[in-house]
This record gives structure tokens, C-alpha cells and sequence, in this order.
């Protein structure tokens, strides 16, 4: 019973599986135990709940204690550029100067397998030292430089879904790919990277203004045949990027409705941004069960607007946090929950009417990049939630990390108190250790 079991004692956040509202032991007691598939699987969670109760069940079983600490679930990204690691900072006039200027030139770096792995293990690094432990992330163009990003991944232990640009078009030579040979790679690295471990792949057309019809009806086709596999795209993050697409695709209603024509609309294809949509694409996002990552950090850094966050929970489509590095700012889960916060409480919108703001509790900007977020990888109970039968990623929190910090947590009253606490002040410093499906990664 007690075999291969590990016990800790600490607070411990995680949220309540309908609901979503957090759950709070104030002295409580995580069980894991390795994964019925035997070695290699990730370890899960066996119980959670209030120590002095679950211990009687265990008699003898060593517990590390870790006073003082906090034990949150691991965050999950849902959107993030590991190519874009050494671009975050470059300043702009808006989204499409900057993809020409900065990012295009840079990514055409990854044609080179050796430069794409180092920068996948500092990208995985900069993961784990902020407390993500699953992430949906693209790659460049270049096949090998997913095959980098896997194989650094795959001895972390952590759950990373990546997958291969799409963009046969509107892009310069050196990121450019060419239809027919694009959607083979995309499928051979299918074959190669999905489901082993925890890693998964995501077909991922760049956004539809750097893909001709017969890419991203390939890609269409593709996620047909691979229903478990992940889609990922970029949609109406930018007033002129939205002015482009109409003129590219004149017939087709929405910039939104474009991806749906080619079959891109399904449960597990997460759009980053999704800023500027009307009310025929949030009932679009809500009945195909598509799901928006929302950046709030590149938003505010580009100037693209702010997620309306209260529309998205109105029309109940799938939602939750992303950093979009390098677009956005950090990977400090922290840094994004704040604007989030920011954004939500923003009366302007991206050209918009003004509109009322809304402030979203702090147990609310933690679920949106934890149990919320797994929710719309398609990835519910599995992971961003420290529940039975989950995989054991989970982060230790010191909320006494910075001398401001410990001030200001000793005065919270309540839970609230202390997660917005931590949601505002907080950085990598308050994430003591990462711990994915069970081991250590930092
Ligand atoms: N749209 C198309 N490509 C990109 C990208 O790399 N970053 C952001 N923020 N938006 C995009
Ligand atoms: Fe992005």
C-alpha cells in the first residue's frame, strides 16, 4: 500500500472539479503514488485533504513537511513561442512589423538543429523556474526544430505539446515552407513525437494570412484523421491583421470562420488571442469547442486590445492563460495573471466602444492558468488540478520570497487575499521547486 508512495504537508490550493472555485487546506497532506502503467508513466495524485484526518489512513509513512510552503498545481501555458525566447522585448509598430522585423529573421535561425537545442533546453529551463509544467507551444517551419524542443523535453518529464509552423506564404525565404512537403513533415513528426511519454503534437498553421487554401486544407485534413492531436493558430489579435485577412478572404464571414471552413474548428485547437470577435464567433468557439488562449501581456506589449473577459464567460466558450513569449512580456505565470487582471479591469477595448470592467477574483486568474486551462486542452482531471487520478505536477510555493511579499501575505485574511497577493507580487522567486508527474525538474 505504502509502496513507492510519497507524502507532503503543506497549504494546499487546488479547485473544486465542477465548480472550479478553490479548495484550501490550511495544514493539508498530498498523496502521489507512480502510475498503474508501470515504469515511466507520470506518478498521480492518490488524495489530498486536511493532514491530521488522511495521515490516520497511512500509519508509518514518511512525510516531508514543508512548513510555511504553499503547494499549488503545476500551470499550464496555452500558448507560447519556444523559437521567440530571444525576442521577447523587441519594440514595435503593432503585430505585423514586428513578425517582419524581428521575429521572421530570427526564427529562419532554427534551420540549424544545434542552435534550435539550445535554445529548446533554456526555453524548458525558463519553464520550470516560473512553475509550468504543461505547455502548448509552436516551433518555426523547420521540422528539426520540433524534433529539438521533444528531445529536450522528454527526460523533464514535463507535458509539451509542440508542433511545426505552417506558413507557405506572406513570409520570407528562410521560414517559408512549401505546401505539399509541410503537411508531410507535420505528419511524420505526428508519428514520431505524439503520445510517446507525455509529449504531445499540435498541427499548427501560423495564422491564416501565411497559408495558402491548399495548406490549411491539408492541415484540415490532417487533425481529421489524428483526432487526438492538437491544433494551435493565432486569430483577430490585430486591427490591421484583421483588415488583411478580409481582403484574403473575402467570401468567408469572420476571420474566425475561415479556419472553420477548413476544418480547423474542433475540441483541442486552442486560437491564441482572440480580441476582436462578435458575437457569431464566441457561439462559433462555444458549439465547435475550440478554445481561446488569452495573452494578456503581448496584448497590452503589441497594443492589440484586451480579452473581454465577461463576454467569453457570457457565451461560455473554453478559455484560459497564455504568455505568448515573445510577443508577451514574461514566463512568469504570475506576470500574466496580473494583466489578466489588468486587462479584464481595462475600459477601452482594441478600437472598441468603451465597456465596463470587470475584476476577476483572484481564485479565478489562478484557474484560468491551472484546471481552467486544462480544461481547454481538452486535458480535464488530468492535469492543472491536484485532484485523485491526476498527474503529479505540482509547484512549491514560498510566500515569503521577497521581503515585500512576506509583509504583505502575513496581513491576507483570507485565501483571496493571499492568491492575489501572490498574483500581484509574485515572480519566479516565489517558486521554490517544480515537480512534473512526480519528480523534481529543478
Ligand atoms: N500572429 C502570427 N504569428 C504570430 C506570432 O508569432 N506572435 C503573435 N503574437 N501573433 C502572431
Ligand atoms: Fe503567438
Amino acid at each position: 500500500m505504502l509502496a513507492g508512495m510519497k507524502a507532503y504537508r503543506a497549504a494546499i490550493l487546488s479547485f473544486d472539479p465542477e465548480s472550479g472555485s478553490p479548495r484550501y487546506e490550511a495544514d493539508g497532506l498530498l498523496l502521489t503514488v507512480p502510475g498503474a502503467a508501470g515504469p515511466g508513466s507520470p506518478r498521480v495524485v492518490r488524495a489530498v485533504g486536511p493532514f491530521h484526518e488522511l495521515i490516520r489512513d497511512y500509519p508509518g509513512l514518511a512525510v516531508e513537511h514543508l512548513p510555511d510552503r504553499l503547494i499549488a498545481p503545476g500551470f499550464v501555458d496555452l500558448h507560447v513561442h519556444y523559437p521567440q525566447t530571444d525576442v521577447i522585448g523587441s519594440p514595435a509598430e503593432g503585430l505585423l512589423p514586428w513578425l517582419e522585423r524581428y521575429t521572421f529573421p530570427h526564427e529562419a535561425r532554427f534551420h540549424d538543429p544545434s542552435y534550435a537545442a539550445g535554445v529548446a533546453e533554456f526555453f524548458l529551463d525558463e519553464l520550470q523556474r516560473h512553475g509550468v509544467t504543461t505547455a502548448l507551444t509552436f516551433c518555426t517551419s523547420h521540422p528539426q526544430s520540433v524534433d529539438a524542443l521533444m528531445r529536450a523535453a522528454r527526460p523533464r518529464g514535463l507535458r509539451l505539446i509542440a508542433g511545426k509552423c505552417l506558413q507557405d506564404r506572406h513570409c520570407p525565404d528562410g521560414v517559408r515552407d512549401a505546401t505539399e512537403q509541410s503537411l508531410l513533415d507535420s505528419e511524420a513528426l505526428i508519428a514520431r513525437w505524439h503520445g510517446v511519454g507525455r509529449l504531445g503534437y499540435a498541427i499548427t498553421p501560423r495564422f491564416a494570412p501565411s497559408c495558402t487554401d491548399a495548406q490549411l486544407q491539408g492541415a484540415g485534413e490532417l487533425a481529421a484523421r489524428h483526432p487526438g492531436v492538437w491544433i494551435q493558430s493565432h486569430v483577430a489579435e490585430n486591427l490591421d491583421e484583421i483588415r488583411w485577412v478580409r481582403e484574403l478572404y473575402p467570401a468567408d464571414r469572420s476571420y474566425l470562420s475561415v479556419y472553420q471552413r477548413f476544418g480547423l474548428l474542433r475540441e483541442r485547437a486552442l486560437y491564441a488571442h482572440c480580441l476582436h470577435l462578435d458575437a457569431g464567433d464566441r457561439a462559433l468557439l462555444r458549439e465547435s469547442g475550440a478554445a481561446a488562449a488569452v495573452c494578456p501581456t503581448s496584448n497590452f506589449f503589441l497594443g492589440s486590445g484586451c480579452f473581454d473577459f465577461d463576454l467569453a464567460a457570457r457565451a461560455g466558450f473554453r478559455h484560459g492563460l497564455a504568455s505568448d513569449v515573445g510577443g508577451g512580456t514574461s514566463f512568469s505565470p504570475f506576470k500574466t495573471m496580473l494583466s489578466a487582471y489588468e486587462a479584464g479591469r481595462a475600459s477601452f477595448t482594441g478600437g472598441g466602444p468603451a465597456k465596463a470592467g470587470v475584476s476577476l477574483a483572484p481564485g479565478r486568474l489562478w484557474w484560468l492558468h491551472t484546471a481552467g486551462a486544462a480544461r481547454a486542452l481538452g486535458l480535464e482531471g488530468l492535469v492543472g488540478n491536484l485532484v485523485p487520478g491526476a498527474e503529479a505536477d505540482f509547484i512549491v510555493l514560498d510566500p515569503q520570497a521577497t521581503p515585500l511579499l512576506a509583509r504583505r501575505t502575513r496581513q491576507a485574511a483570507s485565501l483571496d487575499e493571499l492568491l492575489f497577493a501572490l498574483i500581484v507580487l509574485g515572480d519566479e522567486r516565489v517558486v521554490e521547486s517544480t515537480v512534473a508527474a512526480g519528480s523534481v525538474v529543478d
